[in-house]
């Protein structure tokens, strides 16, 4: 039986009928561009992330865009993120002018490893006015820890050798709308745990639009007016132009889309965590722990419901040329599976002046050689999960 690695179509006849209303009433009106619709869908997520400002992007790229520039990020400047993740975070930083300093991930979670950043910073000198510099001598003003498939990133620890070394934090929350965070300090909302962030709303994302669309966030007012005239070619009256901005705009319709699928996000994410389980048991009952290790679950024992919110579900094939030979087997069967990412970003060709090499950031390259996602969207069935979880038992034994 073939099983997709996702279908939108699955997501319900109600969703569809709300998308419809949504997307005709733009068409109606034909204010296709800002107004109304997108401040009402700023207004709503804003209530549903509970604090901050949201400022509707034509991206999530564009987001992290238009946030590096609200913040005079640039030449002369640095910005550390993680290489094993999406090309945006690593793009944007490079088309500010910004150098990219990387760290490695923790191979547990796949996401940026505290210690791996504090002996980054720890390996870096300070000039004369007291600011920490790159070995290139650019000035190292921001980390970006990337919250991927689900699950927030260690951000009390990312938090506390970010504040010992006084470097800022903006989170890329692309991935984990509706996810909260267990913070020693409280539960926190994955998006406006720093004071900046970003959200993708691509089509497959748990809320996605109908095309591309992102949104900034951020928790100062100033930097929510500064957002909005960077996101409109730094006016504020037509014509005049205050600073360089870009056209980062969100489309009406695809506001009013993201409006109208938001109220059931909860539901979804909550499906993806039944899905999640259901293959923990299916992997269990077939034998394969010992050869596949499972998404971890970092803060299951929080009692946060949502914790993890399955955008993507990953595992990992350990042993040479296994999760490949999985992946061949799964496609012959037509069953839906992806690498993300199978190049990590210090390896990529565009990124070759930073001059690293293989072996640089292992645990990136050996997460880029081990790990493969398997379909998790809600209206997946146990029928096609047994599926998936067959074709792998196939492929290894
Ligand atoms: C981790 C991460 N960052 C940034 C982005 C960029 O978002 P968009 O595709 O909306 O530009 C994505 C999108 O897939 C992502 O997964």
């Amino acid at each position: 039986m073939p099983v997709p690695l996702f279908d939108l179509s699955r997501l319900g006849p109600q969703v569809d009928e709300a998308v419809r209303e949504a997307a005709l009433r733009v068409l109606g009106h034909r204010g296709y561009v800002l107004g109304a619709e997108v401040e009402s869908f700023e207004n709503d997520l804003t209530a549903y992330l509970g604090g901050g400002h949201a400022v509707g992007m034509s991206s999530g790229t564009d987001a992290q865009l238009a946030l590096l520039m609200a913040m005079g990020i640039g030449a002369g400047d640095a910005v550390i993120s993680t290489p094993y993740t999406f090309f945006a975070t690593a793009g944007c930083i490079h088309r500010t002018g910004a150098e990219i300093l990387f760290c490695d991930i923790d191979p547990v979670t796949f996401m940026m490893d505290p210690e791996s950043l504090r002996s980054l910073l720890s390996s870096l000198g300070r000039d004369s006015d007291g600011f920490l510099r790159s070995p290139r001598g650019n000035r190292v003003r921001l980390i970006v820890p990337i919250h991927l498939f689900g699950a927030c990133c260690d951000m009390d620890g990312i938090g506390s050798v970010a504040d010992a070394f006084g470097v800022e934090i903006l989170e890329d929350a692309a991935q984990i709308l509706g996810a909260k965070y267990p913070s020693k300090s409280g539960t926190k909302t994955a998006g406006i745990i720093a004071p900046t962030s970003y959200v993708s709303f691509y089509p497959s994302k748990n809320l996605g639009a109908a095309g591309d669309a992102g949104v900034a966030l951020c928790l100062d007012g100033e930097m929510a007016e500064n957002l909005r005239r960077v996101r409109n070619h730094g006016m504020e009256e037509r014509y005049y132009h205050k600073v360089v901005g870009g056209n980062f705009r969100i489309d009406a319709i695809q506001a009013a889309v993201l409006r109208a699928k938001l109220p059931f996000l909860d539901g979804w994410n909550a499906t993806r965590r039944e899905n999640a389980a259901a293959y923990k048991q299916a992997f269990t009952d077939a034998g394969l722990l010992d050869r596949v290790t499972l998404p971890a679950e970092p803060f299951a024992s929080s009692g946060l419901r949502d914790h993890h919110i399955f955008h993507q579900y990953v595992i990992r094939v350990t042993g040479e040329g296994k999760r490949d030979a999985v992946m061949t087997h799964l496609s012959r069967e037509k069953i839906g599976c992806a690498i993300y990412y199978p190049v990590p970003l210090h390896l990529q060709e565009c990124f070759a002046y930073l001059g690293h090499k293989p072996g640089d950031f292992p645990e990136s390259e050996k997460a880029a050689k081990e790990s493969l996602a398997l379909p998790i969207f809600p209206g997946l069935t146990r029928e096609e999960q047994a599926e998936v979880v067959a074709g792998i038992t196939g492929a290894l034994s």
